[in-house]
């Protein structure tokens, strides 16, 4: 399936490289998994080089880059380190996220808003290697603003409030309205965190939005159905919910 009305699936591998270095040797393999993703009909691959390297390492960022025909997604903090990483490496794309080091999983979006003057340069940097910056930010008009006026070509919506809401309709509204704003400015609009079989469809009928990006529900899910059976199952369900929008009158 091809087209504006495409939704792309980024397949988040890194709790993959968890499941592997919870006993420090190389199986299970995040390349493999990239490659069974792709196969599954993945249309990019996302991972996150932690400033920690508790689940990516230096190593499989380098492969993914050199072994998979998927587009590479790097999450990664605004750090020296990382802007020298994915400059040696030139993945496709590079979606800057804050991070802490004690947090579970990334918890908030990048305050886009009250860095931008030193994410201009970075911002820069990466642009001038031809990687594709991405910027993490919750569904907020000022965090939009800020990206658009930082000139990045895409932004990532976080999604995390809306999956873990006990009401998601008042977080979705959000996402929505953040989703048409920013494509107003002329930024191309992704969304991730949290996403389920069970919470997918209502952000994939956003009709702003040209990609979601899912890990750890498609790695948990694969212990019970394998990896290709969860990716394809998420493909159905993104689809399905586009097809009902599109449908609406
Ligand atoms: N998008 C971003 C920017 C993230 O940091 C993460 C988590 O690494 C995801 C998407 C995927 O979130 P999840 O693993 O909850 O699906």
């Amino acid at each position: 399936m091809s087209g504006p009305r495409h939704l792309r699936l980024g397949v988040n591998i890194d709790h993959v490289a968890t499941i592997r270095n919870a006993r420090g040797g190389d199986h299970p393999c995040p390349i493999r998994a990239a490659h069974v993703a792709a196969a599954a009909g993945a249309d990019g691959i996302t991972a996150h080089l932690r400033e920690d390297r508790r689940h990516m390492t230096d190593a499989d960022i380098a492969r993914l880059v050199a072994e998979v025909a998927l587009p590479l997604n790097l999450e990664m903090a605004a750090t020296p380190e990382m802007l020298a990483i994915a400059l040696a490496n030139r993945p496709h794309a590079a979606c800057i996220v804050p991070e802490r080091r004690a947090e579970r999983t990334t918890e908030g979006g990048l305050d886009v808003a009250g860095q931008e003057a030193s994410l201009r340069p970075f911002v820069a940097r990466l642009g001038e290697a031809g990687i594709r910056v991405s910027l993490f930010i919750a569904p907020e008009a000022r965090q939009v603003e800020a990206a658009a006026r930082l000139g990045v070509p895409v932004i990532e919506l976080h999604t995390g409030p809306y999956a873990h809401a006990a009401e998601p309709g008042v977080e979705l509204a959000r996402l929505e309205e953040a989703a048409r704003l920013a494509a107003a400015a002329g930024l191309e609009v992704h969304a991730g965190h949290g996403l389920s079989y069970a919470n997918v469809g209502p952000v994939a009928a956003i009709p702003e939005l040209a990609e979601l990006n899912i890990g750890h529900f498609l790695i948990g899910e694969a212990v019970f159905c394998g990896l290709a059976e969860a990716v394809s199952g998420m493909r159905a369900r993104m689809d399905a919910a586009r097809r009902s929008a599109n449908a609406r009158p």
